[in-house]
C-alpha cells in the first residue's frame, strides 16, 4: 500500500532553510517570513511559538501518472536530501473551481496531452528533487505543497523550470501560487528524507 506521509512547512524567524526570496505569483500573499522548516508530520500554528504560518500536507500516491510515465520517472528521479542539494523551493498552489469541476479525463488531458507537465519537465531530472504534497482534502489554504532540491549551480535551471510550466494551459487555473526561494541555514540539521517522492525512485 503507498505510504501516507504528512508534512507541517512552519514560516518564521528561524528555521531550516533561510528565505532567499518570497514572491506571490498571483492571488493572495503569505505573510512574509525569513526562515522556513519542514516536520514529518501535521502541526498546529499553535504547537509552534513565534511562527507566521504552518501548511500542512500529505505525499500519497499519484494521480495522473501513467504506467510508462511511472517507469521513466523512477529511473532518472532522485531521492530528496542530497549533500550538495542547499538550494530549495517551497511553492504551495491552489486551483480554482474551474478545474476540479472537471472529470478526471479532462483534467489529465490538460495536465498532460495538452501542458505536458511530465513529458516537458523530465530534463530537469536528476539535478532537481521533488515531491509533492496534497493539502485539498485537508482543508488547507492551498492544494499542493510542491517542494524542490537542487544544487547552487542549478538556480537558473529551477528558474526555467517555473517559468515554462507557468506558460501552459494547466496554469490558467492557477488562482494562488507563493513562490519560496530557500537556502539551507549554515550549522542547521536538515532533516533526512521522511519518504518516498511521489513516484519512487529507483531502488
Ligand atoms: C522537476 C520537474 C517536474 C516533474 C518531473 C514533475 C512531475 C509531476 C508529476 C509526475 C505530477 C503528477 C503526480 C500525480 O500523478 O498525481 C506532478 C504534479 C504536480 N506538479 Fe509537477 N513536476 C515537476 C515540476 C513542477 C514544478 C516546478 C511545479 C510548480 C511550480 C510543479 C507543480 C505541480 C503540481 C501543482 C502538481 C499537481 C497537479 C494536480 O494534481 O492538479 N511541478 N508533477
Amino acid at each position: 500500500m503507498a505510504a501516507i506521509i504528512p508534512v507541517s512547512f512552519v514560516g518564521s524567524d528561524v528555521g531550516t532553510y533561510r528565505v532567499l526570496r518570497m514572491e506571490t505569483v498571483v492571488g493572495a500573499p503569505l505573510a512574509p517570513v525569513t526562515a522556513v522548516t519542514s516536520h514529518a508530520q501535521h502541526v498546529a500554528l499553535d504547537g509552534v511559538p513565534v511562527s507566521a504560518w504552518v501548511l500542512r500536507g500529505t505525499s500519497t500516491h499519484v494521480r495522473y501518472v501513467e504506467q510508462s510515465e511511472q517507469n521513466t520517472l523512477r529511473a532518472v528521479q532522485p531521492a530528496l536530501g542530497r549533500q550538495d542539494c542547499s538550494h530549495a523551493a517551497l511553492i504551495p498552489i491552489r486551483k480554482s473551481d474551474a478545474w476540479w469541476d472537471l472529470p478526471q479525463d479532462e483534467r489529465r488531458a490538460i495536465f498532460e496531452a495538452r501542458s505536458q507537465h511530465i513529458a516537458a519537465t523530465l530534463k530537469y531530472l536528476p539535478a532537481i528533487a521533488r515531491r509533492l504534497h496534497h493539502s485539498r482534502e485537508l482543508g488547507e489554504p492551498f492544494d499542493f505543497l510542491t517542494w524542490f532540491e537542487y544544487a547552487p549551480e542549478h538556480a537558473g535551471l529551477f528558474e526555467e523550470l517555473v517559468q515554462l510550466l507557468r506558460r501552459t494551459e494547466e496554469w490558467k487555473y492557477v488562482e494562488r501560487e507563493v513562490d519560496i526561494r530557500l537556502i539551507s541555514s549554515p550549522g542547521s540539521e536538515r532533516p533526512a528524507p521522511v519518504g518516498p517522492c511521489s513516484v519512487r525512485p529507483a531502488e
